[in-house]
């Protein structure tokens, strides 16, 4: 049922947005007085203004949230620090991993949405867009192409991939 579709789409996008904040608070735990905070603060700038906006829909829809919001406020900050201190290399792999994965799903979502929901369609395109930029922003860095943050690159997108999952349904 699409109603019942949509609500899991306003779930996940609000603890994925939620989890996009967490990573980029915890690399700027560690990086702040770093050269590369920059970037990193424009970015957690765009990501608050998608959770506000999900905020706001989970209201307005009547959307029960997930129930894994602890788990991965925790999870994702200590997926920011711990990509911090690996470097500058993992901590931009980190941001080209999750982007790579969440503009698949908005993509997905806004095709989805485009006869049943046009304003979402339209918001989740829109949020699309700005999530390739932050992709652009991480490809102008050298995210490593060793095996090492190759690893670390499939090991987050696969951690995104079971946390939209689970925040889907739990
Ligand atoms: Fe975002
Ligand atoms: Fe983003």
């Amino acid at each position: 049922m699409s109603k019942n579709r949509i609500h899991e789409i306003i779930r996940v996008n609000q603890a994925g947005e939620l989890g996009a904040i967490q990573i980029y608070k915890g690399q700027l735990a560690v990086l702040k007085r770093k050269e590369i905070a920059k970037e990193l603060v424009e970015m957690l700038e765009k990501e608050k203004k998608h959770y506000e906006k999900f905020n706001n829909l989970i209201r307005e829809y009547k959307v029960r949230p997930t129930a894994l919001s602890p788990l991965w406020k925790r999870g994702a900050f200590l997926l920011g620090v711990v990509t911090a201190v690996l470097g500058k290399k993992s901590t931009m792999a980190c941001t080209e991993a999750v982007e790579e994965v969440i503009i698949d799903h908005y993509e997905n979502q806004s095709k989805y949405l485009k006869d049943k929901d046009k304003r979402l369609s339209k918001i989740t395109k829109k949020f699309c867009k700005e999530e390739k930029e932050h992709l652009e922003i991480a490809n102008t860095y050298d995210t490593g192409s060793d095996p090492i943050h190759n690893a670390l690159k499939r090991g987050i997108k696969l951690i995104s991939k079971l946390a939209i999952k689970a925040s889907e349904k739990i």
